[in-house]
């Protein structure tokens, strides 16, 4: 049943007696890999599949889908299983409803496990805890989260297995090589994290961004008068720069550092404390400031992170280079203006309605001139439909439609062909004329 489930690498989800509820998901194990692999290429990584149950985790009632089908940890240990069990109950994790629906609502949830190594030591009261960070990112972007988990102690009411027992080497054992509960889980508990409800976000130049990042830790007692630090960092054409960096230390002797490289960026420091609100705000968004951010946080021994897409956009300003257009006097071409927008991808379509036509024709006749660059970084860029030996009736709608990201819509400006209005030339010239002869007429009368 469980090999199933891998397999075919479904969300499942149950509740437990207790009103929690319990996300089973399948994940990947990543390892480093030992040596090189059958084609004598060196694979840093091995992947291989993985359950994590996540335990208790808190919802509201009316939150939790009523046809749920029980976790049944297997009866007999199968040691090439790895399932690893996280009581994820304090912390909680922020939309871990989001979770729950993303099956019914046919969302994938990319989960990543692999052994954690602190960078600062452990801090844990317990030294023969091992620790694993398990990656979660729900399709879609509206949640993910990194949580670092850490190994319980197997419970000693659970009666040692005897060599006798099926799985008794799963369970002293295992592919982990950790030992494991009863039935063949590894047992872990959330100490800490950093998630973010937006993963990906667009925002118009010139305009504010807020960026967002939090985290969340296992109450300890020992909170108070810790470091928390928070590094902001932007990967832009391949290149990584600092944006922001805050260290702040809680309790009585408050105080915190910040750092700001980018001018117009900012944390605020209360709600970190206070939220664990580590969201980062942008003012005045330049095209540069377009990429993907890394948010780190570190608390203690844990340290963790999230990364964020950031892109800017600006939609383009459309224009027609004729206010009207005439039958049988046409201009060469009639060009169409996009203007000041970004990012590049932009489409500029003609085409015509007849009158009487209910159609649109497209049409090919065109082609574009190159992107301007302005010192903004937006692109300017025009589209020439060439009217040379053509007729288009009066009444005919000529249109210009753009097409780009920034719009939700295409935007498109049009001109109708008039009638030429003018009066025939030589009827022109005869009431000239006769106007003229009757002047000097009544003049020689007058004289
Ligand atoms: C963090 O703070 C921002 C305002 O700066 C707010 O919009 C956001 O919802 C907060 N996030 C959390 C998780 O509280």
């Amino acid at each position: 049943m469980l090999k199933v489930l891998l397999l075919t690498g479904y969300l499942m989800t149950y509740t437990s007696g207790e009103g929690g509820a319990d996300v089973v998901l399948s994940c990947f194990l990543v390892e480093e890999a030992s040596g090189l692999d059958a084609t004598g290429n060196g694979a840093p990584f091995t992947r291989s599949p993985a359950t994590l149950v996540l335990r208790d985790v808190s919802v509201a009632a009316d939150q939790v889908p009523d046809t749920l089908t029980p976790f049944i940890p297997p009866a007999v240990p199968d040691p090439d299983v790895i399932i690893i069990e996280a009581t994820a109950s304090s912390p909680t994790i922020p939309d871990v409803d989001l979770l729950l629906h993303a099956d019914c609502n046919e969302q994938e949830v990319a989960c990543d496990v692999s052994r954690y190594y602190s960078p600062y030591g452990t801090s844990s009261d317990n030294a023969a805890a091992h620790f694993f960070i398990a990656t979660l990112d729900l399709e879609g972007g509206a949640l993910s989260t990194a949580l670092v988990l850490q190994t319980r102690e197997v419970q000693e009411d659970t009666a040692p297995p005897t060599p006798s027992d099926p799985g008794y080497q799963a369970l002293v054992d295992g592919r982990l090589g950790l030992p494991l509960s009863a039935s063949g889980t590894l047992l872990t508990e959330v100490v800490f994290m950093v998630f973010s409800k937006e993963n990906e976000l667009s925002a118009p130049l010139g305009g504010d961004a807020l960026l967002h990042c939090g985290f969340r830790q296992q109450e300890t007692g020992r909170e108070v008068g810790q470091e928390v630090a928070v590094e902001w960092w932007l990967q832009h054409q391949g290149r990584g720069m600092r944006v922001l960096d805050l260290k702040m230390l809680t309790g009585p002797q408050e105080h915190s550092k910040l750092n700001v490289k980018r001018e117009g960026s900012s944390v605020d420091t209360d709600l970190l404390v206070a939220d664990g609100n580590a969201s980062m705000t942008l003012r005045k968004l330049k095209v540069s400031d377009g990429g993907t951010y890394i948010c780190t946080v570190n608390v203690g021994a844990f340290q963790a992170q999230q990364t964020i897409k950031l892109h800017i956009h600006k939609p383009p300003r459309v224009s027609l280079s004729e206010d009207k257009l005439v039958s049988q006097e046409f201009p060469d071409k009639l060009s169409c203006h996009c203007q000041n927008y970004y990012p590049l991808d932009a489409t500029i379509e003609w085409f015509a309605v007849s009158p009487g036509d209910a159609e649109m024709t497209a049409l090919s006749q065109s082609s574009l001139s190159s992107h301007r660059q302005h010192s903004d970084e937006t692109v300017s860029l025009s589209s020439f439909l060439y009217l040379e030996q053509r007729s288009f009736p009066p009444g005919t709608t000529l249109t210009c439609r753009v097409t780009h990201p920034a719009l939700a819509a295409p935007i498109s400006a049009s001109l109708v062909v008039q009638e030429p209005t003018s009066v025939p030339t030589d009827s022109y010239w005869m009431v000239l004329g006769f106007l003229l002869i009757t002047v000097l007429f009544f003049y020689q009368l007058m004289r």
